[in-house]
């Protein structure tokens, strides 16, 4: 009976182990990976990657944890939640820039100099984005890509069928959205449902009516909030905001997108994840124009980073080394819609639009994005995307501009 019993309770004692191990993402040979790539192209690029780790490591499990949302709305709440539990992924997505400080990272994060030295990434990779990636002195994550932000994607056919050119000027695009307007055509799709995307869209107002260094001025505080430039930026993007679908709140940036590929819409602006998305569709109908005024390069870096608890130590450090290397990055980035962060992945692997990002990622001036980690730490670009995504739908200059002024103030004085 005794005997019995023992083995019941160790039974009980080895499956409560094990489940415990399971649930803490603990137990075996594992891998997990944790991001917010669940769209067309942002999910095949992520696989892509993946399968080149598999090649090199079969016997590593890959856990693929994802929380949808754009711009990581979702995801990097959720992060935060379990690096500061103490029940961290063993690498996550962060942006490069200064989003890291919302991590905590000399607490949580292990910092990558050795790495980037011992795989002479400081030498693969723009001094523009290597500055971009260093906090407090060190680097924290190992960047797959570079995206652009301030892009105008449009229909060829419906631009072809109308006659019209893609809009230079800001007086160009108002005058093509009345000519689609009035044949029933959305000048402008767009997706406000998860809350960042208008922002998006505003970032790059601001940066074609204040220019990159008004625009970068914002953020350090040389360049007031109070500027006449922003009131005139505000009343632009309000006039943009009388031409987009009505439906824009029930729909994400994909589900938006869908109405130019389906030829009911002619423009989205949108970074450059959008190139990934049509080409998951198969979708070859579509041209692109910077957003008008701005011959600059609002840019962004998706790196991985390292929690210091990764169960998985070993493991997420290889997969850091797949992250940085020429076969991982080719891999990914043809997928994703972004150029590689490595300076020397062969072009040709890459569509026209991509080839001429990275023409233009040499010579145009850079502007950080804010919506995506690169400008402000988290809170403040937390607080903008609030007050941007309220002016979406209220439309109210004045209050959303002391809003937009006293956001600065109070993450400027921390
Ligand atoms: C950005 C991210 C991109 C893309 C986009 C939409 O923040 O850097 O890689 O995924 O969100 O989800």
């Amino acid at each position: 009976m005794a005997r019995r019993f023992l083995t019941v309770f160790s039974i009980v004692l080895v499956l409560g182990a094990s489940l415990a191990l399971v649930a803490c993402g603990g137990g075996g040979n594992k891998l997990e990976i944790y991001s917010w790539w669940t769209a067309g192209g942002e999910a095949e690029g992520l696989k892509a990657l993946m399968d080149v780790y598999h090649k090199q490591y079969p016997n590593v499990q890959i856990i693929n944890a994802t929380v949808a949302g754009g711009a990581g709305t979702n995801a990097k709440a959720v992060l935060a939640t379990r690096l500061t539990g103490g029940n961290p992924p063993d690498a996550f997505q962060l942006h490069a820039g200064l989003e890291v400080q919302k991590y905590d990272p000399e607490k949580y994060l292990v910092p990558l100099d050795d790495l980037y030295k011992s795989q002479g990434l400081d030498k693969v990779f723009p001094q523009d984005l290597l500055s971009l990636l260093q906090y407090k002195g060190h680097y924290w994550g190992v960047p797959v890509d570079i995206h652009r932000a301030n892009v105008l994607w449009y229909n060829k056919k419906l631009f072809a069928d109308n006659r019209l050119q893609p809009p230079a000027t800001w007086d160009e695009y108002f005058k093509v959205s009345k000519v689609f307007k009035a044949k029933k055509i959305i000048p402008m799709t767009m997706g406000t449902k998860e809350g960042w995307e208008s922002c998006h869209v505003f970032e790059t107002v601001l940066i074609s009516v204040l220019g990159p260094d008004g625009y970068k001025g914002l953020w350090t505080g040389a360049t007031k909030w109070t500027d006449p430039k922003v009131t005139d930026a505000l009343n632009l993007y309000k006039n943009m905001l009388a031409d987009i679908n009505t439906d824009h709140a029930a729909l994400s940036w994909d589900q938006a997108l869908q109405y130019l590929l389906d030829g009911k819409a002619a423009m989205f602006i949108m970074g450059d994840w959008t190139n990934g998305w049509f080409t998951s569709k198969n979708f070859t109908g579509y041209g692109w124009e910077c957003v008008p005024g701005t011959k600059v390069f609002d840019g962004l870096s998706d790196s991985f980073a390292l929690p210091k608890k990764a169960p998985h130590m070993q493991n997420a450090l290889n997969w850091l080394q797949v992250c940085g290397s020429q076969a991982g990055q080719a891999a990914f980035n043809p997928l994703k819609g972004s150029i590689p962060a490595r300076t020397d992945v062969d072009p040709s692997l890459f569509n026209p639009y991509s080839q001429s990002a990275m023409k233009d990622w040499t010579s145009e001036p850079i502007a950080p994005s804010v919506m995506h980690g690169a400008a402000a730490i988290e809170k403040w670009a937390t607080v903008y995307k609030d007050i941007m995504n309220t002016f979406a739908t209220n439309l109210d200059v004045s209050t959303t501009q002391q809003a937009l002024d006293q956001a600065a103030k109070d993450n400027l004085a921390m």
